[in-house]
């Protein structure tokens, strides 16, 4: 069977050539023509992903073109619905059983998972991925200070003097920032903070400016940059480590539930004061914090504004891992140069592997979230607590 499977996308211009796949794999499929299931906003990243299937030097074995293979019939034709291959068909029939083994997954979904694997792919080559033509990521933001040294990009929230409160547009930076290292060539990814806090959390500055549509529509914009701004988290295809170099509040703490690892000083504390502020949970931290931490402990932090110092969250599983405030950098730094030594593909796949299990519902709980919230930030309840903080500054 396995030399059969060899053969199955012989010649190996199936991968090497995105023209070939249109000539011997997908006959039925004009790449020229968009058919109409496809319309939508990720059908061009899907068309890029093609091209970038085309740029691949390596063949990267039969098990992931039947893989490439699926998730392209997926995408353009929905689920499998063609008759089962004869036993003694043995390439039509593998290429059915993967093509069927992808069940009703949606076509956008499909076409994301293509798009990812193709892009996990040409970073294992190193090659270089849609994004790359782009201005290099250092200088091109107001609030980050990005860089990519040893196989890692560090977005770095670079508004110390206001704790590193995070503005509209920070958010905006940082979803650009997270997508354009999705796609360049590191391993790792790290999101830390300049000076002694981590991120103190939605800048509440946002509240006061109120667009030509009035609250209202300030409510809606916010609530859809937030959307968008944690599903950037979601969909983040490689490992995503929170180096927490100090205090940290509200949608920083509540995002944390998405890292795969956070390392953080001592000094670190986690506060999340949404009822306090006379809001509700973000980031997916509903669903991710009674997950981690069980629901008592999670209803502490979320319903009621307990502060956990960097051992607590260590031990309630938040935390990864903590560290003496002195040696905090150099250890932490130490241990990321390694773990970005290890292979990238492995490392990437594998984190989807267990992102994909709870994708849907992560996105499911992002989309509840952000409706309440927008209801809370018109409550007056939110008002209030908003301008008794502007209030209390003015005193001092
Ligand atoms: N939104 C807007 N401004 C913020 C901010 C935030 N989330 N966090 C800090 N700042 C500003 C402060 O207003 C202050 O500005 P100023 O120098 O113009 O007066 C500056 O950052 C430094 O903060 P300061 O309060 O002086 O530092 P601190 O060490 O005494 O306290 C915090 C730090 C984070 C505990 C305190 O600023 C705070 O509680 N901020 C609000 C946090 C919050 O509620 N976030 C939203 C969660 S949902």
């Amino acid at each position: 069977m396995a030399g059969v499977v060899r053969n199955l996308f012989a010649p190996w211009r199936f991968v090497r050539s995105a023209r070939s796949v249109q000539l011997s794999a997908i006959p039925t499929l004009n790449f020229h023509t968009t058919p109409l299931s496809m319309m939508g906003a990720s059908v061009e990243q899907f068309n890029q992903a093609k091209d970038r299937l085309g740029t691949l030097k390596k063949d990267p074995g039969n098990e992931v073109k039947l893989k490439i293979y699926a998730l392209f019939k997926q995408s353009t034709q929905g689920p499998c619905d063609t008759p089962k291959p004869s036993m003694l068909d043995f390439v039509n029939k593998a290429k059915w059983d993967a093509w069927k083994s992808l069940g009703s997954i949606a076509q956008e979904e499909a076409r994301k998972q293509y798009c990812d694997l193709i892009d996990s792919l040409v970073a294992a080559e190193g090659g270089s991925t849609q994004l790359a033509a782009q201005p290099a990521a250092s200088g091109a933001y107001e609030t980050l200070l990005v860089t990519t040294e040893d196989d890692i990009t560090t977005i770095k929230l670079n508004r110390p003097s206001k704790k590193n409160a995070i503005t509209t547009e920070m958010y905006t930076e940082i979803i650009n920032a997270l997508d354009q290292a999705a796609k360049d060539d590191s391993v790792l990814t790290v999101i830390t903070g300049a000076g002694d806090f981590y991120c103190s959390g939605n800048d509440l500055t946002n509240f006061t400016k109120i667009p030509e549509g009035g609250i209202q529509q300030m409510a809606r914009d916010g609530g859809e940059l937030l959307r968008k701004y944690v599903k950037a988290y979601i969909d983040f295809p490689k490992p995503l480590v929170a180096v927490v170099n100090g205090p940290a509040v509200g949608v920083s703490v509540t995002a944390m539930g998405l890292f795969d690892l956070v390392y953080a000083t001592e000094r670190a504390t986690f506060h999340t004061p949404f009822s306090q502020l006379g809001q509700s949970p973000e980031g997916c931290s509903s669903y991710t914090f009674p997950k981690i931490m069980g629901t008592a402990k999670a209803s502490e932090m979320l319903l009621f504004n307990r502060k956990l110092t960097a051992v607590q969250a260590c031990q309630q599983g938040l935390v990864s891992e903590v560290f003496p405030d002195s040696s905090f950098q150099s250890e932490v730094w130490t241990r990321l140069r390694a773990y970005a030594k290890l292979p990238r593909n492995s490392l990437a796949l594998s984190k989807q592997l267990i992102r994909a299990a709870e994708r849907e519902r992560l996105h499911a709980v992002n989309d509840a979230e952000v409706e309440r919230l927008v209801e809370r930030w018109l409550s007056d309840e939110c008002m209030n607590a908003v301008m008794s903080f502007f209030q209390a500054k003015s005193k001092l």
